[in-house]
């Protein structure tokens, strides 16, 4: 089915209203609910699942250090709007088919709030995992003002809650951030970007069976989503129309799968000022931005004298990332910027020469150091899945970091795909990305570079929570366990990647 590219206007989730709030705490509740919605005007309206009846979920704006408590309630059907394989982990026939927890990306929240895998809830929290410690949850939002978002975690069904619609921002600002006089209000759009492919009366469509069918199974899990349409905030190919001056955009990527390297079709630079932690140090001009799902960019792009012109967000990401099929004319295009808005008013926002300072985590101060495998297995029906440190899900914790110190983790990537690795609790830093032997990793278990370590990317140096790690590297990062001590989790942010094996529960203790 083709759709019309450029024929509906970006929508803009709305901003949550809170219950309550006054100088010492604000309260939230937020509905999941099941409801029609239009994703592009050429087809019939779909059936998604949201939060408070939008898709995306309403974007919640917090303040550095504002206290937050959030009920998220499940008012979803007892039947899921996707196909179930009952074989992943936590997915099993004894536990309820639509469960939901809520998980805050980025964010530095005590565990019993974090939105633990296992502590998932169904509707009237009738029933609940292993996990399950509260119905409302606390923010105490130590993090410095930065782009998050927040989606649904449920154990063994993430991709499908996620792919349903269940995922929206949640940002966090500062007056630091306040006094930089950024492109602000109707001047600062969050873009959500995912990929979904439709089926012919507008329903969502996810396949029941990898491309090698299971035949014991009705439904399997997939090792891959790769959609065939692009939406951003929810709508197909979308279109903005902006006016000449400056304009802030929050990238993100909430795909499944699906990676995004993003360009402008006029040669422009993006101007990139923060990571998925926050503000980098200055702002880097760049052609374009490589997003890997749940990574963020925070940049400016500047319209200005650029009167009647129509500028195409574009993608060449292969999907599979890096050796899968390149786009094409659909899955290349992400949406159309239409500068036809007339100035309100002198743009007086800035592209501040510098931003912020933070420090660079020495090495030195690393009391531990961890070899992490990334690597492929077989299950009994034939199935290709991944692990980390070759351990399932179940397997007994062996991350037991402690609290304040600090950590180098060498993520050794024996698959050839790149994953995208996301820890919980803390932001870290990129150490480097080095090539090394993988055959004679697997024979004799040791690490022999064949290159040089290579620093990351302009675009990575900043707080990052999620990092590629590509095939044939090892990729350094460092980071310090803390505020809080207890369970949370880290694992590969493909989602059918997360819901089949490639993820660990990971303690961090007193
Ligand atoms: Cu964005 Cu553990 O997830
Ligand atoms: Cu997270
Ligand atoms: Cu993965």
């Amino acid at each position: 089915m083709i759709l019309s590219k450029f024929v509906d206007e970006l929508p803009i989730p709305p901003i949550l209203k809170p219950r309550w709030k006054d100088q010492f705490y604000t309260y939230y509740e937020v509905n999941m609910t099941e409801f029609k919605q239009s994703l592009h005007s050429e087809l019939n309206d779909t059936t998604v699942w949201g939060y408070e009846g939008s898709y995306p979920g309403p974007t919640i704006e917090v303040e550095s250090g504002e206290k937050v408590f959030i009920k998220w309630i499940n008012n979803l059907p007892d039947k899921h709007l996707l196909p179930v394989d009952y074989t992943v982990h936590g997915a099993h026939v004894d536990v309820p088919e639509v469960r939901t927890v809520v998980h805050v990306h980025g964010a530095s929240v005590e565990w019993e709030s974090d939105g633990y895998p296992e502590a998932w809830f169904t509707k009237g929290f009738k029933q609940v995992g292993p996990y399950f410690r509260k119905e409302i949850y606390r923010y105490d939002n130590y993090n410095r003002a930065c782009t998050l978002w927040y989606h649904d975690h449920a154990l063994g069904i993430t991709r499908l809650n996620v792919y349903a619609g269940l995922a929206g921002f949640y940002l966090i600002r500062d007056l630091w951030e306040r006094s930089l006089n950024l492109p602000s209000g109707k001047y600062e759009i969050p873009l959500m970007i995912q990929d979904k492919t439709f089926n012919k009366d507008g329903s969502l469509y996810y396949p029941k069976q990898p491309e090698k069918p299971v035949p014991e199974l009705e439904t399997s899990i997939v090792p891959e989503f790769i959609g065939d349409t692009i939406l951003v905030n929810g709508k197909v190919w979308p279109y903005l129309k902006v006016e000449p001056r400056k304009y802030r955009f929050r990238l993100l990527n909430a795909s499944n799968t699906r990676f995004y390297r993003l360009k402008l079709d006029s040669g422009q630079l993006f101007y990139q000022i923060g990571t998925d932690g926050g503000l980098m140090e200055y702002p880097i001009g760049v052609k374009e931005i490589m997003l890997a799902p749940a990574e963020r960019a925070d940049v400016i792009v500047d319209f200005t004298n650029l009167e009647g012109k129509n500028i195409i967000m574009t993608n060449d990401a292969p999907a599979p990332f890096p050796t899968g099929d390149p786009t094409d004319e659909d899955t290349g295009t992400v949406m159309q910027f239409r500068v036809a808005l007339p100035l309100s008013s002198v743009d007086t926002s800035v592209i501040p020469a510098y931003l912020t300072t933070f420090p660079k985590i020495k090495e030195q101060s690393a009391s531990k150091i961890r070899y992490l495998t990334l690597n492929d297995n077989m299950d009994k029906y034939g199935r290709e899945f991944m692990l980390l440190d070759n351990k399932q899900w179940d397997a007994p914790i062996t991350e037991n970091p402690k609290l304040g110190s600090t950590e180098i983790w060498y993520l050794i990537n024996l698959t050839t795909d790149s994953h995208p690795i996301h820890i919980h609790l803390i932001d870290f830093q990129i150490l480097d990305r080095r090539d090394f032997d993988v055959e004679k990793f697997n024979k004799e278990r040791i690490i022999h570079y064949t290159g040089p370590a290579i620093p990351p990317e302009p675009q990575e140096r900043g707080w990052k929570d999620t990092v590629r790690a590509n095939p044939n590297q090892v990729t350094r990062i460092i980071m310090k366990f803390g505020p809080y001590t207890g369970l949370y989790v880290w694992h590969c942010h493909i989602l059918e990647h997360e819901d089949y094996e490639m993820m660990r529960p990971y303690i961090v203790i007193r």
